[in-house]
């Protein structure tokens, strides 16, 4: 999509859930002087006044239907559980409204697709939260590839593990029919959207995937995450680890592991290594590693990253800008779908024990 001509007003700002990530995304909007947060949405009146106050919210409502159906909004960013992410934001697409969704897309791909073709209706901007993208490394990485520092880039590892870090066993994260999904959907989608944007490759072919329910339906690895409610008697029926071998066009292959909880010696362990035929690398130390000009191996740190070009700022600002017609939102609908895609097709493979072609 075109963006919309450049303009200097503010972009009006509502924002449906006031939990964890919303208390950090109020700033990051309010900080930025493109954009003022006018309303906030939140079922908890306590968390919804909370937030609302501390972030001199003025507009104040108990859904996101009635954010949505308010005037004097331009944009919605959509921080709920991820069964509400689809049907809030097609909802706020068809009311005229820029929407940011936080991850994961959707539930499942077709979710995906209504959101967006309502975007694709609407011409306003929908864009998915992918922060890991805006990390200065993660700029760095992509531009050393696009640069051709490692050369031909024919496979890559892109693992976040935690050791025992579930959003707290019992709220909506570890309840399948409200998140979807457990540690794939909630921090997977970050390393894969991360892996496929550093290698500019949306175009996977086949998955091979399993995940598993081993530790959190003990009890065991809970972590700290998120402000809903617990329900003690909810049974955990989402995957605590899961891992993929994903095939994409040109003969790429990617390792991808997520894990919420698994017995690890590191607390936490995230990072994208690259293996290329001049040179391999890890995206979060920014460190290099090839054979050296005297025939021996250098592993060189630190490098600065010279004048490679990168994206500054972070989701939000890149959204605010989009919006204001100012560049293309970073994170384009097609990607997300890709994402999206992966996902489902490695749970499909984890299901049925075989390998899934993808074709969309
Ligand atoms: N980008 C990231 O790094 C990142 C990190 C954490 C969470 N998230 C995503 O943000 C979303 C919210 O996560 P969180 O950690 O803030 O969860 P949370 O449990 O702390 O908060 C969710 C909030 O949504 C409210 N809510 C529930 N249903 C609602 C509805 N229909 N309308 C309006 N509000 C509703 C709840 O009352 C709660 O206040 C999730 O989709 C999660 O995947 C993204």
């Amino acid at each position: 999509m075109a963006p919309a001509s450049a303009s200097t007003a503010p972009l009006r700002v509502g924002i449906i859930g006031a939990g964890q990530i919303s208390q950090g995304a109020a700033n990051d909007f309010n900080g930025d002087a493109r954009a003022q947060v006018v309303a906030l949405a939140d079922p908890s009146p306590e968390r919804l006044n909370a937030l609302a106050d501390k972030a001199g919210i003025p507009k104040r409502f108990s859904t996101g239907e009635e954010l949505i159906a308010a005037d004097g909004i331009d944009a919605v960013y959509v921080a709920v559980p991820n069964k509400f992410h689809a049907p809030l934001a097609k909802a706020a697409l068809e009311a005229d409204k820029h929407v940011i969704l936080d991850k994961p897309f959707a539930l499942n791909l077709p979710e995906a697709q209504a959101v967006a073709a309502a975007a694709a209706a609407s011409g306003r901007v929908l864009m998915l939260g992918m922060n890991q993208r805006f990390k200065p490394s993660s700029q760095i990485a992509r531009a050393r590839v696009r640069a051709g520092v490692f050369g031909e880039v024919y496979h890559a590892k892109a693992c976040w593990r935690r050791r025992a870090g579930i959003p707290r066993i019992g709220s909506w994260f570890t309840q399948k029919a409200v998140s979807g999904g457990g540690g794939l959907l909630d921090i997977g989608v970050h390393m894969l959207d991360l892996a496929l944007y550093v290698l500019d490759n949306f175009k996977p072919l086949s998955v091979s995937g399993a995940a598993y329910t081993k530790l959190g339906n003990q009890g065991l690895g809970s972590g700290g995450w998120g402000m809903s409610e617990i329900d003690p008697n909810a049974v955990f029926d989402v995957d605590d680890f899961a891992t993929a071998l994903i095939k994409l066009e040109g003969g790429v292959s990617l390792c991808l592991d997520a894990s919420w909880a698994l017995h690890q010696p590191e607390p936490n362990y995230d990072d994208l290594h690259l293996f290329g035929t001049a040179a391999g690398g890890s995206a979060n130390s920014g460190e290099i590693y090839r054979f050296g000009a005297a025939g021996g191996y250098e592993i060189l740190q630190g490098l600065p990253a010279g004048d490679l070009a990168t994206v500054s700022g972070n989701r939000f600002s890149n959204f605010i800008g989009a919006c204001l017609g100012e560049h293309e939102p970073e994170v384009t609908v097609a990607q997300a779908l890709a994402v999206q895609a992966i996902i489902d097709a490695i749970y499909a493979s984890s299901n049925n024990g075989r390998d899934v072609e993808i074709s969309f």
